[in-house]
């Protein structure tokens, strides 16, 4: 059964170390969660995944990791400081403020009053101040979408690389917006990681790639386990896209709390490189916002015709958190095994368990036994497939349970028959099936290579 609330996920999270809340000693921030001892390995391996997929196994896409802090100017050229608002509604009354759409039959949801001010915009960004002197006069902000430094950053890296046209720059990271009502755990949170590709493409050829990466996106994801059946691909109405895009589509996953938006796929144009360009007018632009006096450069790179121009932009993004989310909602399953007997299991993708095996000791504090699955987890380490994690609690039906919960894909037992006989054997037991089945100390290396490797 997969899982149908977010309290068994939320439950889960805490009770085996995946996800906190933020500052929960002093009540907790609101929106802010932190990522425990088995929630940064899940996050680390999901975000590993995106940039192989995106970077490596590509040739045409570089990386960046670019600043948080985010120059005043960069997201005034960049529209977000117009417009990158949410309508907001006061009550007067309980002195709540809500989301202008989340106010049914004109009543404030909490405390039904009906005495509420006109909808006014709320600009999500955090204003931050730079420098020794908080006077107002040297604030930037905390960045609200990755994108904009790679935008910032576009003349550098095609300087720096030679690329043409089609090429893409992509950067992972923390992003920010204060979101006024945070809700459904990670899913809509202030501080958030960002997975952005920024993927620039000669004008003309923009919708035949924002099609291509809707289709390499879904596969992907399919690749991280969702299932296919739970995901919707939504086309954004024309008057609900963002101010920089010009058509979207937003892939939606069924989260316990509904189908919701876990990535979006834009088509920027040539909005943003446009609106960080000194010169306008000579560029040909097909959509801009705000003529640049102060941009130093022209953002453009040259065709295959030796012409100038501002390439337009599809932007897969997807939110880390989101992603975390999706396979940990799609992986959790509750098993009956018979006579009163069931189990949680984690069923992740093997690529992204936080530990990939666990080493156990059938009897706790045995020197012998012990010496063994050190030299065992010594030398699996040198494969390179993750965290292997030794176990000395002595009790295997509860190591077992336990790796199940947090979706380990390998147990291995070191007993005594693996210290007294020839040639030594380790059980092995599969997380899925249950399976267990002994494999010699000589062969496990090769084993291991070609479950977690092949
Ligand atoms: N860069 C797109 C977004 O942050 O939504």
């Amino acid at each position: 059964m997969a899982a149908t609330s977010m309290d068994q996920l939320v439950s889960l999270c805490k009770r085996r170390g995946f996800i906190f809340q933020n500052a929960d000693i002093y009540g907790g921030l609101q929106g802010v969660y932190d990522y425990g001892p088995l929630g940064v390995e899940l996050k680390n391996n999901l975000k590993a995944a995106w940039w192989r997929a995106m970077v490596y196994e590509r040739d045409d896409v570089e990386g960046l990791d670019a600043a948080i802090l985010t120059n005043q100017k960069v997201l005034h050229y960049s529209g977000h400081e117009d417009t990158f608002s949410d309508p907001m509604t006061d009550c007067r009354k309980c002195k709540g403020r809500f989301r202008a759409d989340h106010i049914k039959d004109g009543k404030c949801p909490n405390c039904g009053s009906t005495d509420l001010t006109e909808p006014r915009p709320f600009n999500l960004m955090f204003k931050t101040a730079i420098g020794p002197v908080d006077d107002g006069s040297s604030f930037g902000y905390l960045r609200p979408e990755t994108a904009q430094a790679i935008f910032t950053q576009f003349k550098n890296v095609v300087d720096s690389t030679s690329r043409k046209l089609p090429f893409g720059i992509a950067q992972i990271g923390k992003s920010f917006r204060n979101e006024i009502t945070p809700r459904n755990f990670i899913f809509r949170v202030r501080e958030f990681e960002q997975a952005e590709l920024e993927y620039f493409v000669a004008p003309g050829e923009d919708e035949k790639w924002h099609e291509i990466w809707k289709e390499e996106r879904i596969k992907w994801w399919e690749e991280q386990g969702l299932k296919r059946e739970n995901i919707n691909i939504y086309t954004t109405p024309k008057d609900d896209l963002a101010h920089y895009a010009k058509a979207c589509y937003d892939i939606e996953y069924q989260f316990p709390h509904g189908m919701e938006e876990l990535e979006g796929i834009a088509n920027r144009t040539d909005y943003d490189l446009g609106n960080h360009t000194k010169a306008q007018d000579e560029m040909n632009l097909t959509s801009h916002c705000h003529a640049n006096s102060d941009s130093t450069q022209k953002l453009c790179i040259m065709d295959d015709s030796n012409k100038w121009v501002v390439p337009f932009v599809i932007e897969p993004s997807m939110g880390v958190d989101r992603g975390v989310l999706a396979v940990m909602t799609e992986a959790y399953t509750e098993e009956d095994l018979g006579e009163g007997n069931s189990r949680i299991v984690l069923k992740l993708k093997k690529h992204l368990a936080p530990i990939k095996v666990a080493v156990i000791p059938l009897k706790k504090n045995n020197e012998q036994i012990m010496a063994k699955c050190h030299e065992i987890k010594k030398n699996l380490l040198k494969l390179g497939i993750g965290r292997v994690a030794l176990e000395n609690t002595g009790n295997i039906g509860k190591a077992y349970r336990r790796h199940d919960e947090i979706g380990t894909p390998i147990c291995i037992t070191v007993d005594f028959e693996t210290i007294e006989q020839q040639p030594e054997s380790v059980t092995i037991r599969d997380r899925d099936t249950m399976e267990q089945h002994r494999v010699n100390i000589a062969d496990l290396a090769a084993y291991l290579r070609d479950y977690f490797l092949a």
